[in-house]
């Protein structure tokens, strides 16, 4: 196992009617920034629960952070917070708008003249503006992570930032929002969190035993809860599996001590910068593909996969792998996401040249656990994948 610091400092609330607990994890001198998304939060009772929470409050609200949230929304937030002069913020949403206020968080306080220059520059944040979270969307594990992901149409471009200073003060996780997500949202949310797993596992042994158990028995509860949830989002404790899961899968535990892999979330991320394809069904475009060219570096823990998560028993260590990568995509079949991009563009014809130029702008020669992704692989992998 490698060495590893474990640093978390997320008050995470989970369960029914947490959100009446707002009062005691904000104090009242401080001037608050409620941000939500589209408009979801009207038409479920979040916002009336949060508002009832929040009574006597002085608030100030900004709305309309969009899905893969844009820059340009941001910086209109940011004049807010500047204008308002806002102490805390607190994010009312799924991943996006919790990355956005991420982004907020560190743009508040940088010193540089863009903020642009956080996510370009890849700047870590060791201290940002306190904020907290109501998550909505079972998904990211933004709620419990310090990392968020921020796009900017004009140029194509979707980056990620992150730092120390970016994790919420305290997340709200009440499982009961879960009834009201639309079938697709659940989808992307069952898919997002699996593929998570799979970038922290999916490399090669290194004798982890807790850290690839833990990681088993969270693709598994994902696997169990995947068509309960789908069937009935208003079925508690599916719900409750699902947002636990999703949580658990990208809050930095079971990337302790272990490689990790991450190349299919950055080139994937390319996909939705170039045609705002959702960010889970990116990711199981690319995942299939990326595994089957590294099929020998990662062989051994697909077998292991395929052993204790689908219950393989027959076969060798190259059957049970090419089982597991199969498995993998019938997986998404089965949520209903299509894992070709020609299912979601026409248009798709020396796409993976610029993503790979877009990659070698950013620095992401060397991808993946071994660092041999480079800009020609993902290339290879994203012409596999139209
Ligand atoms: O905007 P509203 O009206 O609220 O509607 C949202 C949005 O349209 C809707 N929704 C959310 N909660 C709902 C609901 N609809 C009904 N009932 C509810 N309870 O769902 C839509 C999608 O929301 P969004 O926040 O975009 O989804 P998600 O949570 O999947 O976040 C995706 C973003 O997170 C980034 C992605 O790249 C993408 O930009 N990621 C962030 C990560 C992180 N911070 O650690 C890691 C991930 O890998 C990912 O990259
Ligand atoms: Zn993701």
């Amino acid at each position: 196992m490698k060495n590893f610091e474990l640093y978390n400092p997320v008050n995470l609330v989970f369960g029914k009617n947490q959100i009446t607990k707002l009062s005691s994890l904000i104090s009242k001198d401080q001037k608050v920034l409620m941000l939500y998304g589209g408009g979801s939060i009207k038409k479920n009772g979040v916002y009336d629960q949060v508002k009832e929470a929040l009574d006597g409050y002085d608030v100030v609200e900004f709305g309309g952070i969009e899905a893969n949230p844009e820059f340009e929304t941001l910086m209109k937030a940011l004049k807010v917070i500047k204008e308002e002069k806002i102490d805390f913020m607190l994010a009312v949403g799924g991943g996006s708008v919790i990355d956005g206020t991420k982004f907020l968080s560190s743009a508040a306080l940088y010193e540089g003249d863009d903020p642009w220059e956080i996510l370009a520059k890849r700047i870590r944040t060791n201290k940002g503006l306190p904020f907290g979270t109501v998550l909505t969307l079972p998904a990211t594990g933004s709620e419990m992570n310090s990392g968020a992901v921020v796009s900017r149409k004009e140029i194509n471009k979707k980056l990620a930032m992150g730092g120390p200073g970016l994790f919420p003060q305290f997340s709200i996780c009440d499982p009961t929002v879960v009834k009201s997500i639309p079938q697709r949202q659940i989808a992307n949310g069952v898919a997002d969190a699996f593929t998570h797993v799979l970038e922290q596992y999916m490399t090669y042994p290194i004798g982890a035993l807790v850290q690839d158990r833990f990681s088993e028995g969270i693709m598994s509860s994902l696997i169990e809860v995947a068509p309960k949830i789908t069937a009935d989002p208003s079925d508690y404790d599916a719900a409750a599996n699902f947002m636990w899961a999703c949580t658990m899968a990208l809050n930095g535990l079971i990337q302790k001590g272990v490689p990790t892999d991450w190349s299919v979330h950055m080139i994937a991320h390319e996909i939705t910068a170039h045609y705002g394809v959702d960010h889970a069904r990116t990711l199981a475009i690319v995942l299939p593909r990326a595994y089957q060219y590294k099929f020998e570096e990662k062989k051994e823990k697909l077998a292991q996969f395929a052993e204790r998560v689908l219950d393989v028993k027959t076969g060798n260590i190259e059957e049970k792998a090419s089982h597991a990568i199969t498995a993998i995509e019938e997986f998404y079949h089965s949520l209903g996401i299509d894992t070709k991009l020609s299912e979601y563009t026409e248009d798709y014809e020396g796409f993976a040249q610029k993503a790979a130029e877009s990659l070698t702008q950013q620095g992401m020669v060397k991808l993946g656990e071994h660092g041999d992704i480079t800009p020609e692989v993902a290339v290879e992998i994203l012409e596999k994948s139209y």
